[in-house]
């Protein structure tokens, strides 16, 4: 098959493709680098560098004819969307309507998102099921949702099989420790620089808010499955097992053999107490489940880290 995946210079969207790659597919990618890394390119993949949103797709459209096109381009800072909601609706919404008509044009039979789990997660329900009720409390959260109803639109309109992964926190090599996510990847970088770790307490969790951490080659497995097995609808992808901030930091602690002061403060506004996803939907439709535990997971992730702080 011809897959075209979008955001393939990221940090998801990279292993994406080297799965669909070692699949046997041939595999294209569309990225504009903005939060993207030129080294996190396959070079057995086709690199179109340019923005979801520009003319230019077209011409990429036709070029690559895919059947498939699998969306992680996204502006995905949820504190950067609440300041800036529009240009968060221009990358998020307007640039996934401009994929999907060109979808429509070119006879694309499937389209695959990357969805928030986190972003749409019914808080009063933990684990979190597909079918709770999100609070809307970013634009992110928004347009995340408003993209699952697009797709059902384009589906029921023009025929496109649409899916919808929800991930959980999402970890691994490749996530870049710049801006409030990736608290995995901003601690592995901290415990390598001999630099504090920060737990931002709430009330009554002095160890920091849970959240559900997934290791990104699991992910994966799911996209792999999602273009054999041709399921649509909204699934979430995440472990079910709640991991407070605290727990995160000793188990790199021991993982590194190194130990940094750790900072407790105040949680920041917005802060969810607790977010943790039910996967029992997709472990009964594809037999999707997660096989890496918390523990190797870092390992794997901080030894991915060690590796090239020692290059640097
Ligand atoms: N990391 C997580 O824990 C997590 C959780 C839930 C959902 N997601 C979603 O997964 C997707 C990938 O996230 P990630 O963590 O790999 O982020 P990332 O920033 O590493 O990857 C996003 C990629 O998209 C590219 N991009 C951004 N805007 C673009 C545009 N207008 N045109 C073309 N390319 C553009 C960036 O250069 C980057 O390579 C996003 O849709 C994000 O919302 C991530």
């Amino acid at each position: 098959m011809r897959i075209l995946v979008t955001g393939g210079a990221g940090f998801i969207g990279s292993h994406v493709v080297d799965a669909y790659l070692g699949a046997g597919h041939e595999v294209a990618v569309v990225d504009n680098l903005s939060t993207g890394h030129r080294d996190n390119l396959n070079p057995a993949a086709k690199f179109f560098e340019a923005d979801i949103r520009s003319d230019r797709m077209s011409n990429i459209f036709s070029e690559f004819r895919p059947d498939v096109v699998n969306h992680h381009a996204a502006q995905k800072s949820v504190p950067y969307s609440v300041e800036n909601p529009r240009f968060d609706a221009d990358v998020n919404l307007m640039g996934l309507l401009n994929l999907l008509d060109l979808c429509q044009q070119h006879g694309v039979q499937q389209f695959i998102l990357a969805s928030s789990g986190g972003a749409l997660a019914d808080p009063g329900l933990i684990p979190s099921p597909e079918s709770g009720s999100p609070l809307f409390v970013s634009p992110y959260s928004v347009a995340k949702y408003a993209s699952e109803k697009y797709l059902e639109f384009y589906q029921h309109t023009y025929g496109i099989q649409t899916l919808c992964f929800r991930y959980a926190n999402v970890y691994g090599p490749r996530q870049t420790p710049d801006g409030e996510a990736g608290v995995v990847a901003i601690f592995t970088q901290n415990i390598l620089r001999g630099l504090p770790c920060k737990i931002y307490a709430l009330p009554g969790m002095p160890r920091g808010a849970t959240r559900d951490y997934v290791y990104v080659k699991d992910l994966v497995v799911a996209h792999e499955m999602a273009v054999t097995r041709r399921v649509s609808g909204v699934y979430n992808l995440g472990t079910g097992i709640e991991t407070d901030t605290r727990t995160l930091v000793d188990e790199l602690f021991a993982i590194s053999g190194r130990v940094v002061p750790v900072t407790v403060q105040g949680a920041r506004a917005g802060d969810l107490a607790r977010s943790c996803l039910d996967s029992s939907k997709i472990a009964r439709d594809l037999g999707w489940s997660f096989t890496t535990s918390v523990t190797d997971g870092l390992t794997r992730t901080y030894e991915w880290a060690h590796s090239l702080h020692e290059e640097s």
